[in-house]
Formats: C-alpha cells, sequence, structure tokens
C-alpha cells in the first residue's frame, strides 16, 4: 500500500479503515469494471427494488427512497446514451452506479447499500444477466430449429445415404436427418429451461453472508426482480453459482451438437459429397486457388464448442474448493459466461443462416445413396420373413451375396435372380422388389423412423412441440 491522505474513489466505501491506496497493479488486478459493466441494466434493477422495499419496509425515508429512484433513473439514461465513464480505480459496475448516484443526489445515496452488500448485490445481478441470456438464446435456437424443420418437411422424401463409422449403412431422408438435429437441439432448449427454474431464487437480502438485522422484505424484492422467490440460506446465496456452471455446461453441449451439424455441412458441401452448395453469403474463397469456396462460418462454429467447453472448464476450476461464502475468485465468473453466451448465440445464428441459405442436390444425394449396398439389411430382413431364416442365417447368406456383387463390381440391383439363388436356392422373385431404395425408405414405418410418411407426421409434431405451430 502507498501511504496518501487521499483515498481512491472506492475507498469512500470503506475508507474509514485505510490509511494507504492500492498500488496500480492492485487495482489492475482488483477490477472488473472492463467487464462486468454488461450487468449495468440488472444492477439498477437490483437497486431499484432493494430501494423501494427499504421504503416499504420504513427502512429509508421516502424523501430518500424517491432521489434514490429518481437518480437510477436518470443514470440509466446516461447508461443508454453511452456518456457513462469508467474508471478502473472504481473496482466494479456497483460502485460506478453508487459513485454517480452520489455524485447526482449527495450523500443520502449511501443510504441504497443499507441492508446489501456488494456480494448479495453481484449474485442478484448476475443471476437476472443470466436469465436473460437464457431466454435470448432459447429464442436463437428455435429460429434453428424452425430452419431444420423446414428442410425437413422439403425433402421428408429425398433419399440421402444413412451412414455410421461414416460408412454407407442404410437410406434415410434428409428430412429425417435434419429433423435428428431438432430433436438434439430440443434437449438443449429444455436443458436451458430447467437451468432457468433452478435458477431463479434471489439472492437479495443476504447481505455479504449472514442476512441483516434490518427487518426487510425478501420475499417482495424477489417478486419485483421476476424471481419465483428468495433464495432460503444466506450463506449458499452469496456462495453459489452453480446456476453460471449449469448454464455453461448447457452451453457447452448445445455448443456440441453444433458443431456435429457444422462437420456434416463442411463434409456436405466438399466436392466429394457435393451434397449442398451454401449461398455466396455463407461461403468464402481463397486469396490462392481461384476454385474454392470454403465452408468457413461452418468451420468456425464447429470450433467454438471448444471455446465454450474451455468456458465451463474455466468457472468449474474456480468454484472448486472454495470456502463458504463469498471469495474474490468468484469474480473470475464473469467471463467465461459472457463469452459463452455471445460465441454460442453467434454460432446458431451463424448456422440458422447456413441451413436456410443452402442448396440441396436431391440427385447427388440419391447417387451417393446407392454406393455401398445399402438394400442388403433390407434384403437380410425380407429372408427372414419369407424363408422363415433366423436373421443370423439371413445376414450370412446376404454377405455372400454382397461378396459376389462387389468381386463383379456391381450394386445388388445389377444381380439377377439366379445370382441370387446361387448363394440360397430358396431365394424368389420377390427379393428383386426389395433393392429398390425407395421401396426399402418407405417401408421403415417404425414410429420415429425414416420412411417419407413417418418424416411428414414428425415435421408436424416437431412444429407443434417445438415452435408451436399447428400445421395448417
Ligand atoms: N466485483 C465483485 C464480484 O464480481 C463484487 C463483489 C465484491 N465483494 C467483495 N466482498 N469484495 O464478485
Amino acid at each position: 500500500m502507498r501511504k496518501s491522505r487521499k483515498p481512491t474513489l472506492n475507498q469512500t466505501q470503506w475508507g474509514g479503515r485505510f490509511e494507504g491506496t492500492p498500488v496500480p497493479i492492485m487495482e489492475e488486478i482488483n477490477a472488473s469494471i472492463a467487464y462486468d459493466q454488461k450487468l449495468f441494466y440488472q444492477d439498477i434493477a437490483g437497486s431499484r427494488a432493494h430501494a423501494s422495499m427499504l421504503v416499504k419496509k420504513k427502512i429509508i425515508k421516502p424523501s430518500v427512497g424517491n432521489a434514490i429512484l429518481k437518480g437510477l433513473d436518470k443514470i440509466e439514461k446516461e447508461f443508454a446514451a453511452g456518456t457513462v465513464e469508467y474508471d478502473r480505480s472504481l473496482e466494479d459496475i456497483h460502485s460506478h452506479v453508487e459513485k454517480r448516484l452520489t455524485e447526482l443526489i449527495g450523500d443520502d445515496a449511501g443510504f441504497l447499500h443499507t441492508a446489501r452488500s456488494r456480494n448479495d448485490q453481484v449474485a442478484t445481478d448476475f443471476r437476472l444477466w443470466v436469465r436473460d441470456a437464457l431466454d435470448a438464446i432459447d429464442k436463437d435456437l428455435r429460429t434453428l430449429q424452425s430452419a431444420l424443420i423446414e428442410v425437413a418437411e422439403k425433402h421428408a422424401s429425398s433419399i440421402m445415404p444413412g451412414l455410421t463409422h461414416l460408412q454407407p449403412a442404410q437410406p434415410v431422408t434428409l428430412g429425417h436427418h435434419m429433423l435428428a438435429h431438432v430433436e438434439m437441439l430440443g434437449r438443449d432448449r429444455t436443458r436451458a429451461r430447467d437451468c432457468r427454474i433452478r435458477l431463479n431464487e434471489c439472492p437479495l437480502g443476504s447481505g455479504a453472508l449472514a442476512g441483516t438485522s434490518f427487518p426487510i422484505d425478501r420475499e417482495s424484492t424477489a417478486t419485483a426482480l421476476g424471481f419465483d422467490r428468495p433464495s432460503a440460506n444466506s450463506m449458499d446465496a452469496v456462495s453459489d453459482r452453480d446456476f453460471a456452471i449449469e448454464f455453461l455446461c448447457f452451453s457447452a453441449i448445445a455448443a456440441g451438437h453444433l458443431s456435429r451439424l457444422a462437420e456434416e455441412i463442411v463434409l456436405w458441401a466438399s466436392p466429394s459429397f457435393s451434397y449442398i452448395k451454401l449461398s455466396d453469403s455463407f461461403s468464402t474463397g481463397s486469396s490462392m486457388l481461384p476454385q474454392k469456396r470454403n465452408p468457413d462460418a461452418a468451420e468456425l462454429v464447429r470450433s467454438k464448442s471448444g471455446r465454450i467447453v474451455g468456458d465451463l472448464t474455466a468457472l468449474l476450476v474456480i468454484m472448486k474448493g472454495l470456502p463458504l461464502a463469498y471469495s474474490k475468485d468468484m469474480q473470475e465468473d464473469k467471463e467465461p459466461v459472457f463469452d459463452a453466451a455471445e460465441t454460442l448465440s453467434l454460432a446458431i445464428r451463424a448456422m440458422a443462416g447456413m441451413i436456410s441459405d443452402m442448396a440441396i442436390d436431391c440427385a447427388a444425394m440419391e447417387r451417393a445413396a446407392s454406393v455401398g449396398f445399402p438394400a442388403a439389411t433390407d434384403l437380410a430382413d425380407h429372408l427372414v420373413r419369407t424363408l422363415d431364416l433366423p436373421f443370423r442365417q439371413a445376414h450370412e447368406v446376404v454377405g455372400k451375396i454382397v461378396l459376389n456383387a462387389e468381386s463383379k463390381g456391381v450394386g445388388l440391383e445389377s444381380l439377377s435372380l439366379e445370382e441370387l439363388q446361387a448363394v440360397d436356392s430358396r431365394i424368389d422373385g420377390s427379393a428383386m422388389d426389395i433393392l429398390d431404395l425407395m421401396s426399402a425408405l418407405e417401408s421403415r414405418e417404425s414410429y420415429g423412423g425414416t420412411a417419407p410418411s413417418c418424416v411428414r407426421k414428425a415435421v408436424a409434431s416437431a412444429r407443434l412441440k417445438w415452435l408451436g405451430v399447428e400445421l395448417p
């Protein structure tokens, strides 16, 4: 500490006990204003609720309460107009608002901090911020689901290869494939909802850690801020960051889903696949290779998940092992959450743009779907049904037929009935129909299957479930 008689701005909050001032390096490591200014609106909202409650409970005079509320209105306008000046020595957003309020209404501003600590204040502000972020990202996810459902509807019967191990397995429809992603994003949305439910308890009124001797009304501040109830334990309330970790878990899982979709977009747009062409708006060229159309946005969405997992890891490690209640380590909770929220929202919006704009080459998908003996399983199922063979034996018979086709360099549909019968004489002409890809596809009508009839129904229920829209 440097010896100085002039306290720093923030020391006016606790100056009584201090004789010296922090060195610049202390200020630098201590300050969070560079990023927690994002909590501005939440901080003002929390202060409004607190001030009104203090007046109602006769803890502060109505005239002081009114002056505080008017001052907060003015500060909010100043912030919206971008005229607030930030000062690192003031440390964080809470001190900035209080300092400005003092400039506006004088010492009465000091009554606002009655029965409040920055510990319950920041916990409240941050919950409010994460709650807004969850709501905004839910909207983004809904938009992406809507784009995927549109494609699914248009392509309910467009054949494409269905892969396992990235090898041809069984043909599916593009619609079915798109709806798989809709389900994944739907689970993300329910995770966001679950996180919101647990998050929605109000820490305000917990004080530094032990509550307060003032006769506050925590129900009323909780209600004013849209929380379901006040938090039950003051020590937990100021030291809990589960809601932020859960937000990051949700974000990491959702980003993982986006990265899987992004990887498929990258593959499908590559000339080796050519199933889709991304629009010019979502492609980039190469400075050296004139023929290139690069799916940069999809690649970046794929990579953003790494960053978001990093954000989650950071906060998990920050919180691990902290003794109750508040520790300054917890100031480091904000940047990972802000980063993840911004990154995830951008990734979702970019993905929705790519999906809505992409051109789909159905002929290329259909050609690819016939490569790799995709009807083999259907033929085996047919032999089970018509010859009453155990599936294992049917598998063996079809395996031999595949070997034969492979050695001739043709697909199963090009083999003659005699060639099939050479492997098992009991096979009859009905087997030949099975080798038609479209009829194979149409036969997979089990609930949740890929038959176009199922996909059409699934599109309707996805609309209802995720978009809240009845089919016309
Ligand atoms: N800027 C601080 C944070 O984000 C506010 C709480 C400070 N509390 C304290 N006891 N120093 O965590």
